[in-house]
């Protein structure tokens, strides 16, 4: 526990010490990271190129936003927005935090789309909507459907397209709808790429997840009790929407590659291969219709 009186007047390093030493104290993973970090948000500045001494106000975010942490928060929804390869995306309750690991799906898929005129893509389960607009960052020219159920996460997705737009990144439309339905409003063959993290944690998993984790929307990350329900769909419900050649790229858990492929089997899909995040993971799946 640290307070407001102990941080004013030290010198941002060292009060990020302090940040450290009680952020270690709640077992938060990461201290000296989220120390900087929240210094940081709380001065504006980079505490270790900062010698002013903490403000009697500063002195108040500071020991508010370490309190959170110590209570597990996440400290993405303290900082009120996250990077996702090199975009900026506003994250807050309701919605999931964009994660390193699903770099990997949009990096993947975006290199499906080379060489094409126009890609039309479709984003299932958009959340912040980190996978669509990477993928318009990455093939300029793109155009994606963002479908997104939650009430809670419409607003983050509405509002970083319009951020990303601030930085000439265009092409992603939001559609507020239930992925196990809303193929019956699309045009059969009319895409070359659906991608999709879906929700894919098991009941199993549910119970065991990290207190940050607890923090974010059940419904971005519980995907029935085998955690395949919204792949089974998708991988049926909507081969008949990619065109011949397209194809559809999922992020998977890290121990379900092998069952998803096996599924994208059945559906009938083609050259079913994996893409490895940077720990050398199986962290998406993808696979053609021919
Ligand atoms: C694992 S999160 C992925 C969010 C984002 N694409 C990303 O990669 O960070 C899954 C998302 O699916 C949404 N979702 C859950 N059930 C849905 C449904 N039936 N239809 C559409 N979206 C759904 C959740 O609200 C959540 O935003």
């Amino acid at each position: 526990m640290v307070t407001a009186e102990a941080l004013a007047g030290l010198r941002p390093a060292q009060a990020a010490v302090q940040v450290r030493l009680a952020l270690e104290e709640a077992g938060c993973p990461d201290a000296a990271y989220d120390a900087g970090l929240l210094c940081r948000l709380a001065t504006g500045r980079d505490p270790r190129l900062d010698e002013r001494p903490l403000t009697e106000a500063v002195a108040k975010k500071l020991a508010g936003d370490t309190a959170r942490r110590c209570q597990r928060y996440p400290l993405q929804y303290l900082a009120g927005s996250w990077e996702f390869l090199d975009l900026e995306f506003k994250v807050g309750p309701g919605v999931l935090i964009p994660r390193a690991d699903t770099e990997t799906l949009c990096l993947a898929a975006a290199e499906t789309l080379k060489g094409k005129q126009e890609p039309r893509a479709l984003d299932l389960c958009s959340g912040s909507g980190c996978l669509a607009l990477g993928l318009c960052r990455l093939v300029p020219g793109t155009r994606v459907l963002a479908l997104e159920k939650s009430q809670e996460a419409w607003p983050y997705l509405n509002e970083n397209i319009r951020l990303a737009a601030g930085r000439g990144i265009r092409g992603v439309t939001p559609v507020l709808g239930d992925v196990f339905s809303f193929q019956q409003q699309l045009e059969e063959e009319s895409l070359d790429l659906i991608l999709s993290n879906p929700p894919y944690l098991t009941g199993p998993e549910m119970e065991a997840l990290q207190p940050e984790v607890r923090c974010e929307p059940a419904m971005a990350l519980y995907g029935g009790q085998d955690g395949l329900d919204f792949y089974r769909h998708i991988a049926r419900g909507y081969r008949p929407l990619l065109k011949e050649g397209g194809t559809l790229a999922l992020e998977v858990g890290w121990q379900q590659a092998a069952q998803v492929a096996r599924l994208l089997a059945e559906a009938g899909y083609r050259e079913i291969h994996c893409a490895r995040d940077l720990e050398g993971r199986d962290r998406a799946v993808l696979a053609r219709r021919l």
